[in-house]
């Protein structure tokens, strides 16, 4: 989508003008809402992990449904929010060291997307990329029936991811959220009770 036109629809849409007057730092944010009123998970968790933090829409989210809770987030970009639940780390997701922390996560969410081309396969194949290396570091990090949440857009690599978090996992759920734009093929995949 041309930069113009993007402006244009960020000025007429409706959670964009609500995330404004919630004084919320995404637009996102409501998409997180939902999950959480349908999935109630957030409320349970002590520690948190979030991959693509920024601005810290999601985080403002976490902490408004439950303020005691732990939060290490990870972004390339600026964190918007200054918190002291909040540990934030500047750094690309590829390049942390995971080492440093324990396997005492909770809850891991994904809202992270590379910059899109426009071209849908393209796209796709490079959030499905991000998330199967966030597979492969859950086992480092993620508590045993921890719940794992990761946005992807639609496309040919979705078989293999289900499947493979259905490896890991006792329940894998699809979810579109109303706040998630109808002509984007963006979901939420929640995967509940991780197995190891
Ligand atoms: C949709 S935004 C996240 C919005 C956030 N959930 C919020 O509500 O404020 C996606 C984020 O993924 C991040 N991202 C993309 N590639 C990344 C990488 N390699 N490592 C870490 N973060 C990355 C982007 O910088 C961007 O901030």
């Amino acid at each position: 989508m041309k930069s113009k036109d993007w402006l244009n629809r960020q000025k007429r849409d409706h959670f964009v003008k609500k995330a404004k007057k919630k004084g919320y730092l995404s637009r996102a944010a409501f998409k997180l809402v939902e999950i959480e009123n349908k999935y109630k998970v957030i409320e349970k968790s002590k520690y948190v992990l979030e991959f693509g933090a920024s601005p810290g829409g999601w985080s403002q989210v976490v902490l408004e449904v439950n303020p005691r809770i732990k939060i290490t987030a990870l972004d390339v970009l600026d964190f918007k929010l200054n918190h002291p639940n909040v540990f934030f780390h500047k750094e690309d997701y590829l390049n942390f060291n995971y080492d440093k922390l324990k396997k005492n996560f909770d809850l891991i969410l994904s809202d992270i997307a590379p910059n899109t081309t426009g071209h849908q396969s393209t796209d796709h194949l490079r959030i499905s990329n991000m998330i199967f290396d966030i597979i492969k570091i859950l086992d480092k990090i993620l508590a045993k029936n921890g719940v794992f949440i990761c946005k992807i857009w639609k496309g040919s690599e979705e078989k293999e991811l289900i499947k493979t978090l259905k490896s890991k996992f006792n329940t894998v759920s699809y979810f579109k959220p109303e706040s998630s734009r109808k002509d984007s093929s963006e979901i939420f995949i929640v995967a509940i009770n991780f197995l190891i």
